[in-house]
């Protein structure tokens, strides 16, 4: 059966580092508060005028083609995940087609937040497998930080989110590599847990008010407790789930690229599943949590740095708001 295979990798992280000494300036927190709870060190924001979450993902998608040795005019159709979208309306795919200058091919947004990758990449797999497309652009990007309440009040949220972008060029393969599988799930039961409610079509006339700013419905609100809790049983879970199916085991993975949410998660994870240290990857240390980016800028820098190599057994998964969670196994 027709396989789609990873053939580039690309990221795009705007240059302002801002620290949690930074974050500390504008609301009751720490260094030691995040650092210990989090593992975030630093985030990127972007830069107004310069960096929008269509360029940014433009940025990754032309590193991914580049390393894949494809030309924008090679690509069928892009997927691009988000939650934090250049306008409400249009998505951002199209604004990427615009960018790309490429022929008016397909473009979907994807919108499962810290999934949105892993939603992505399945949705491209599976048109790379009907034969309906040789070559896609699965991109995920966000602006986090224009969104966030940088106050104590959303401090349980705000310091966790940073901005930046990643891609990756699925192509058609003629082996037995490729995406092995992908798994997907969603829980709306869970949905206000971790939400942004306002301004929401079924709220108010007209949609968005002053109040919404007052009362600061239009930022994230998180259950982190409740988040924490599920994300710690779903990623093992479905990491199992995409293992099982293959015949594989824990300890046949090469490299686990988890969702960076929480450093603290991703070593449950870890231990859940007896990993060893340097089976799984993190970067959060530096990004903090950069939703449906994560995983593609966390393969990027894997692949850079020689942990990703041809015959790997690399294993995706994630978790987030909806509740939505996912994996994918990938043999390199
Ligand atoms: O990718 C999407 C999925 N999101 C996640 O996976 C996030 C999952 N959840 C988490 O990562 C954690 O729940 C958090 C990091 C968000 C919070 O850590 P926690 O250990 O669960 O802390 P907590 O919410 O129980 O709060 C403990 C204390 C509270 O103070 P009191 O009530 O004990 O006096 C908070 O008010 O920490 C306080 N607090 C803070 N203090 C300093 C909350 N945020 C901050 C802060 N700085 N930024």
């Amino acid at each position: 059966m027709r396989k789609s295979k990873i053939a580039g990798v690309g990221r795009y992280l705007p240059e302002r580092v801002v620290t949690n000494d930074d974050l500390a300036k504008l609301m009751d927190t720490s260094d030691e508060w995040i650092r210990e709870r989090t593992g975030i060190q630093e985030r990127r924001f972007f830069e107004l005028g310069k960096d929008t979450t269509s360029n940014m993902g433009t940025r990754a998608a032309k590193m991914a083609l580049e390393n894949a040795g494809l030309t924008p005019q090679d690509v069928d159709f892009i997927v691009f995940a988000t939650l934090s979208p250049d306008y409400d309306f249009p998505g951002s795919g199209v604004l990427v087609q615009r960018e790309l200058e490429l022929p008016t091919i397909g473009a979907i947004d994807i919108r499962t937040q810290c999934t949105g990758f892993v939603y992505g990449l399945s949705v491209a797999d599976q048109f790379i497998k009907t034969g309906m497309y040789d070559t896609i652009l699965i991109i995920g990007s966000e602006i986090h930080s224009s969104g966030l309440d940088m106050t104590t009040r959303g401090r349980a949220v705000s310091v966790l989110f940073g901005d930046g972008a990643g891609a990756v060029v699925l192509q058609a393969s003629d082996n037995d590599h490729g995406i092995l599988s992908t798994h997907l799930h969603s829980e709306g039961e869970y949905a206000e847990e971790l939400a942004v409610i306002d301004p929401g079509s079924s709220r108010a006339i007209p949609r968005t008010q002053a109040r919404m700013i007052e009362e600061g419905t239009i930022f994230p609100v998180m259950n982190g407790n409740h988040v924490f809790k599920h994300a710690s049983t779903r990623f093992p879970e479905v990491i199992q789930e995409a293992l099982k199916l293959n015949n594989y085991q824990p300890s046949d993975i090469d490299l686990l690229i988890p969702h960076q949410a929480n450093l603290r998660i991703s070593q449950m994870v870890q231990r859940l599943l007896s990993l060893k240290e340097d089976q799984v990857f993190n970067n959060i240390q530096r990004y903090g949590n950069t939703t449906a980016a994560s995983i593609p800028i966390a393969m990027s820098e894997a692949w850079e740095q020689g942990k990703i190599k041809e015959g790997d057994l690399i294993c995706l998964a994630a978790f987030g708001s909806g509740f939505t969670w996912g994996s994918a196994l990938i043999r390199w």
